[in-house]
């Protein structure tokens, strides 16, 4: 076995994120796979000047592709971010979420068995795959029910999470039966530089700074727990190096918050930054459109077995964090650009069209 992990979806916002806290002066080789999808950006990882970083294109769903670069690059542990990830997009066609999330996840999970049966018994002990999920599997939460567990049962409401709960059911069946040495990480939602702006809060920021509409669906009183996504790369970096096998691990930031307060918050960050914007105050911008179907109520995350069991705990506030946030998205137009065009502008013609 080589010092070297198999990232897949590594062009996306979070494994992105996850390669260049990786590839962090004292770390060793990173293999992306990663089939581009309108999601994945190579342009993430243009930074990148290390020699122990390479990117393989390819489909996590192509096994012979797969059994491939297992044989001949020997990695030590597998880190699986590809997916389709948006709510929305899954509501809109779902055979892509049941072809890469599930599917593709099978597929890895049959390749990693056969490679992991293979390997010396000394090997064989150090080999980790690591799944890389979601809170949404849990289902949605009232206003006072506790925080979603570990041992939660699973009640997935969207396509997307019905997805993933059968990827995570996949990969915790992979251990129970064959001894596939598995970690799999429930996560909420992210917020972050590189993130698709077709998610709530890079939208936000984008629409606000054109003067465009900023569309709450529903009331806006939706709650999610926002964690700074190189907090969320931390946690998978020690899950992976001293998680329990076959174990899980909720992580989030203990910091629940509605879609107004969030869209508000952005407003008011932009309000201070960018006072000669089309439309200011920026709030007059917020516009209720509607709802999501099956749209999740509330998500909350216990994370006590996390910071008990590996000491992991956020670094990042809500507030730091979204102002970071802001100011990436405001410094990096060209990027911005790159991603904005042919399909994104299809996308946001045809989810806020104006019957919404
Ligand atoms: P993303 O949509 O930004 O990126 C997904 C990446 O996977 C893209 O680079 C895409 O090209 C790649 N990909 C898609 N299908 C593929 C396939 N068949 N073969 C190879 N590569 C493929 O997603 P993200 O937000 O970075 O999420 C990464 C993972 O984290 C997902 O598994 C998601 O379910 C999970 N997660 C996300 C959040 C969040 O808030 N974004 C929260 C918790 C968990
Ligand atoms: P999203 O970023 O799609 O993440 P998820 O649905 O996986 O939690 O959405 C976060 C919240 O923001 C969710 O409650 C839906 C809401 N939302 C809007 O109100 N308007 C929008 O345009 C988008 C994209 C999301």
């Amino acid at each position: 076995m080589e010092d070297l992990i198999l990232v897949t979806g590594g062009a996306g916002f979070i494994g992105s994120n996850f390669i260049l806290q990786w590839l962090a002066p004292e770390s060793t080789g990173v293999l992306n796979l990663d089939k581009l999808t309108y999601a994945g950006n190579l342009s993430n990882l243009e930074s990148i000047q290390s020699n122990q970083y390479r990117f393989e294109g390819g489909d996590i769903v192509d096994r012979g592709l797969v059994c491939a670069l297992l044989t001949r690059e020997k990695p030590r542990a597998i880190v699986h971010f590809a997916a389709e990830s948006h709510v929305d997009r899954s509501i809109h066609g779902p055979d892509d979420f049941i072809r890469t999330n599930v599917n593709g996840t099978f597929s890895l999970l049959e390749e990693a068995r056969a490679y992991w049966s293979a390997l010396p018994e000394s090997d064989r002990a150090l080999f980790r795959f690591l799944h890389v999920s979601t809170d949404e599997v849990y289902g949605s939460l009232g206003p006072s029910d506790p925080p979603f567990s570990e041992t939660t049962p699973y009640a997935p409401n969207s396509p997307y999470s019905a997805s993933k709960a059968a990827s995570d059911h996949l990969v915790r069946a992979y251990h129970h039966t064959y001894g596939l040495p598995v970690l799999t990480t429930n996560c909420s939602n992210n917020y972050g530089p590189f993130q698709f702006p077709e998610k709530l809060i890079p939208l936000m920021i984008l629409n606000a700074c054109q003067g465009k509409s900023l569309p709450v669906y529903g009331d806006g009183k939706n709650v999610r727990d926002w964690l700074y996504v190189e907090d969320h790369c931390r946690a998978i970096r020690k899950v992976l190096a001293r998680g329990r096998v076959g174990e899980t691990y909720n992580i989030g930031a203990r910091s629940e918050k509605n879609n107004l307060e969030i869209v508000g918050a952005i407003c008011q960050l932009l309000d201070g930054l960018r006072p000669a914007d089309p439309v200011v105050p920026h709030n007059q911008l917020i516009t209720f459109v509607k709802d999501r179907p099956g749209h999740d109520r509330r998500y909350a995350m216990d994370t006590r077995k996390i910071e008990r069991e590996l000491d992991w705990h956020p670094q990042e506030s809500f507030a730091s964090g979204l102002e970071k946030t802001v100011r990436w998205y405001l410094e990096h137009e060209d990027w911005v650009r790159s991603v904005t065009s042919g399909s994104y502008r299809q996308w946001m013609a045809k989810h806020y069209a104006s019957e919404r």
